[in-house]
């Protein structure tokens, strides 16, 4: 399955171009979903009908869903669910406060995960667009399975095994629950659905995101950021959707330094993006509501191009030989070298940017050696490791 993810700051037009994606790319013949994963939804507005849980056909080929957290939390995530009802009644807690504290904050994104995994396996959609929450909320979704997986990793195995020494000791005359079987069950399962939904975001042959920006000097720094982040996390960026330029026949009088104002952002993106391919939408006079004009949307900003295409571009971690020695090299634009953090533990590489911990698990022929040096070269970070070893294997 194909996925596109949309993201951007607020109110940027992400839910609109999902919107227009999923009706092109129907249009070119693909079976779409488009999914909203921000828990306040805007899709079902923009499509001018209303939404559920489940998938809804609003045009031909084109299904759409709005996630609901407590849905997908019954279906996924039942007995570890129904064990922090029970820890929380056995501490006094009133049923319906407690179906309210299960609800952690950060679930949107498991679900949206395990959502997103859930339709993959299904094999009933060629394409999966995402109309995401802004940035940083999305930038939390998207980093989750790498996050999550050092969690399982260590943390699940070891709690097993004592909770199975505790229980058959003095388990008995405890008054706090303990976790069942079934509770770790649900985890081991959810750690192999992570892992799936992993590989389905980080595989450049599939998933795609796409940043969504207007001319304007707040909405491209934010963004920026995201690029940095995201290329972080392995995910490929493959797009920069430019929304809302004023057209120059509106921009005379009140609206002129608007315009001008914008020609020096727009000026500006080149050099702040690279090479990442742009596309201009311009500002319509109304709102972008409803099938006309969203396909009106989609029909200028992908001309006659499958909106399900992806956009050449390099992927964002490359394991080769580079100068005779094994490197890793990321694409990591827009870095300030001294926020950026690395150390290697066994087979496991962690790179740390600002406030964002990436784990690089490294091919065999790489553990035998160790990081020699890393360093920038333009917007490509390389990790060198010592040759020896490693390069002869
Ligand atoms: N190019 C455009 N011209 C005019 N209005 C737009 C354009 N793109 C989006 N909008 C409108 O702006 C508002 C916010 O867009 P939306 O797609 O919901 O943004 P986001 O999902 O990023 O918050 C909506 O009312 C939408 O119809
Ligand atoms: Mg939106």
């Amino acid at each position: 399955m194909r996925v596109i993810i949309y993201t951007g700051k607020g109110g940027v037009g992400k839910t609109s171009l999902a919107a227009a994606t999923a009706l092109g790319a129907a249009a070119h013949g693909h079976r779409t979903l488009v999914l909203s994963t921000d828990s306040a939804h805007s899709l079902g507005d923009s499509l001018g009908t209303p939404l559920g849980p489940d998938p809804r056909t609003v045009a031909p080929n084109v299904d759409a869903l709005e996630i609901d957290v407590l849905t997908e939390l019954e279906r996924s995530w039942k007995a570890v669910h129904e064990y922090l009802l029970r820890l929380l009644a056995s501490q006094g807690v009133e049923e319906i406060t407690a179906q309210e504290v299960v609800i952690l904050p950060g679930m949107e994104l498991i679900a949206a995960l395990l959502r997103l995994d859930g339709i993959e396996q299904e094999h009933r959609y060629d394409t999966a667009v995402l109309d995401t929450a802004p940035t940083a909320e999305t930038l939390r979704l998207l980093s989750f399975p790498d996050a999550i997986e050092w969690y399982f990793d260590r943390v699940l195995r070891m709690q097993r095994r004592v909770t199975r020494v505790v229980r058959s000791t003095v388990g008995r005359a405890m008054k706090t629950p303990l976790p069942s079987e079934g509770f770790f069950d649900t985890l081991e399962e959810l750690h192999e659905r992570f892992r799936r939904v992993r590989a389905l975001l980080t595989d450049p042959g599939r998933s795609t995101v796409r940043l969504v920006v207007n001319p304007e000097r707040m909405v491209i720094a934010e963004t920026q950021r995201a690029y940095t982040y995201l290329c972080l996390f392995g995910l490929t960026v493959e797009l920069l959707v430019v929304n809302r330029i004023m057209p120059k026949e509106a921009t005379s009088g009140y609206f002129a330094p608007t315009r001008s104002e914008q020609d020096r952002n727009l000026g500006s993106l080149e050099e702040l993006f690279g090479a990442l391919p742009q596309l201009p939408v311009p500002r319509y006079p109304r709102e972008v509501i409803g099938r006309e004009s969203l396909d009106q949307l989609g029909k200028d900003v992908f001309g006659e191009n499958d909106p399900a295409r992806i956009w050449p571009s390099s992927p964002p971690i490359r394991f080769r030989m580079r100068e005779g020695a094994p490197s890793i090299e990321l694409t990591l634009p827009l870095v300030d070298p001294s926020a950026v953090q690395l150390s290697q533990r066994g087979d496991t590489l962690y790179l740390t940017v600002g406030a964002y911990r990436r784990s690089i698990a490294l091919p065999v022929a790489y553990t035998r050696s160790q990081v020699e040096r890393a360093y920038f070269d333009k917007g490509t970070f390389v990790i060198r490791f010592r040759g020896g070893d490693a390069a002869k294997h």
